[in-house]
């Protein structure tokens, strides 16, 4: 094992360098001396050694200079210095620019082994930690690519589902506008349902598409007037949602640095759950509140709805999670997915609070002044 490490020694005391080096062979280890530190560097720059050892005090050459320059070239590089008594601050100073250790002269075989032995194992644990890092930021680069792989195949899977509701949207749409009235009673409701049910699919694949988007898709960061959003996302969820109403309350909201369509998307959402959950009350209300906390603002979304149990909620913002029965109340859990995807590519957080039968509170922190933004 020893053998494989390789040391090179530079002193330009010929007698002193040649005394180390032999007494660094017959204790098992491969040597290389030089006496003049130029050559000594080429044979650096060339080759690769383990430990360096180099004398405090070369005539005309700054000794720490070229253990930095020994340094530059291998990191991982183990050096001692070999000083004088003179010269043993300089040496302690050096500890500092990364040098392991200093032996003195006259050199002691004990102590010249003690130091190589440690000088090597220093070695042998930076290897493995330089071996370590490398490892580490290669699993991530790949964990990073098999993200974005898989992101682009739900996409494209997403996209091409997305066709094909269209097509079959489309021509239940016109089986409805022309034979509608001629068909039974049993037979509109079997149209009903595939328009239902391919209404649902085009949601649910718009969301799967949104959701592999922001999962790498750049966003387009410009000041956003949150007020307007809020406004716009509270009309497409009353037009989408046609029969459900509630009594709505929408503070005055600041605005912010943030991607406008992914925000709307957010309250789009926030709302439409709302307003769902809501409906089981008498009067439904959906209440919009902002705080705004230095650089951040706390918006809340409340209803005074059905609520859920907190104890279940773990998984509430993960795909595909829902709490509720979707006999009760229909939907196919990817809004709240989306929601937290675009909160946090905004540098900001979700949380929800509730309890069962006693509504539901959103709250997400936005920061106001989004820095660039963070794309992946
Ligand atoms: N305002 C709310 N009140 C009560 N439960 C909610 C509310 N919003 C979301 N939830 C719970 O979180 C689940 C996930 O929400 P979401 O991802 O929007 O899916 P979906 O609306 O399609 O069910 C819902 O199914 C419901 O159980
Ligand atoms: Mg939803």
């Amino acid at each position: 094992m020893l053998e494989q490490f390789r040391i090179i020694v530079v002193d330009d005391d010929q007698p002193h360098l040649e005394a180390l080096c032999s007494q660094l062979q017959e204790a098992g280890f491969d040597v290389n001396g030089f006496s003049d530190s130029t050559v000594a560097l080429e044979q650096l720059t060339s080759q690769r050694f383990d430990v360096l050892f180099i004398r405090l005090q070369l005539t005309g050459v700054d000794g720490i200079e070229l253990v930095q320059r020994a340094q530059q070239l291998d990191p991982d590089l183990s050096t001692v210095l070999i000083t004088d008594q003179g010269s043993i601050k300089t040496a302690i100073d050096a500890l500092k620019f990364g040098v392991l250790d200093y032996v003195l002269m006259p050199l002691k075989l004990s102590e010249l082994m003690q130091v190589t032995n440690r000088a090597i194992q220093m070695r042998k644990l930076r290897l493995e930690n330089t071996q370590l890092i490398r490892d580490l930021s290669n699993s991530n680069l790949r964990l990073r690519e098999m993200n974005h792989e898989l992101d682009h195949f739900a996409g494209r899977v997403a996209h091409d589902l997305n066709s094909l509701c269209h097509i079959i949207q489309g021509f239940a749409g016109s089986l409805t506008r022309r034979a509608y009235n001629k068909l039974d009673e049993q037979e509109q409701r079997y149209l009903l349902r595939i328009n239902e049910a391919s209404a649902r699919g085009s949601q649910l694949v718009s969301d799967l598409l949104a959701f592999a988007r922001l999962g790498s898709g750049e966003l387009q960061f410009n000041q956003v007037v949150l007020n307007e959003v809020v406004e716009k996302a509270r009309a497409l969820v009353e037009l989408k949602e046609g029969l459900r109403k509630a009594d709505w309350s929408i503070a005055i909201l600041p605005d912010i640095d943030g991607d406008e369509s992914l925000l709307e998307l957010v309250f789009v959402n926030l709302f439409s759950n709302a307003l769902k959950f809501s409906q089981i009350r008498e009067l439904p209300t959906i209440v919009v509140e902002a705080n705004v906390l230095d650089d951040v603002v706390e918006i809340k979304v409340i209803d005074n709805g059905a609520g859920f149990d907190p104890e279940r909620a773990e998984g509430l913002f993960k795909p595909f999670h829902r709490l509720h029965n979707p006999h009760d109340f229909e939907g196919h859990g990817m809004g709240l997915a989306n929601v937290k995807r675009i909160v946090e590519r905004h540098g900001g957080y979700i949380k929800a609070t509730s309890a069962p039968d006693k509504g539901a509170v959103f709250t997400l922190t936005l920061p106001i002044r989004g820095a660039t933004p963070p794309n992946r």
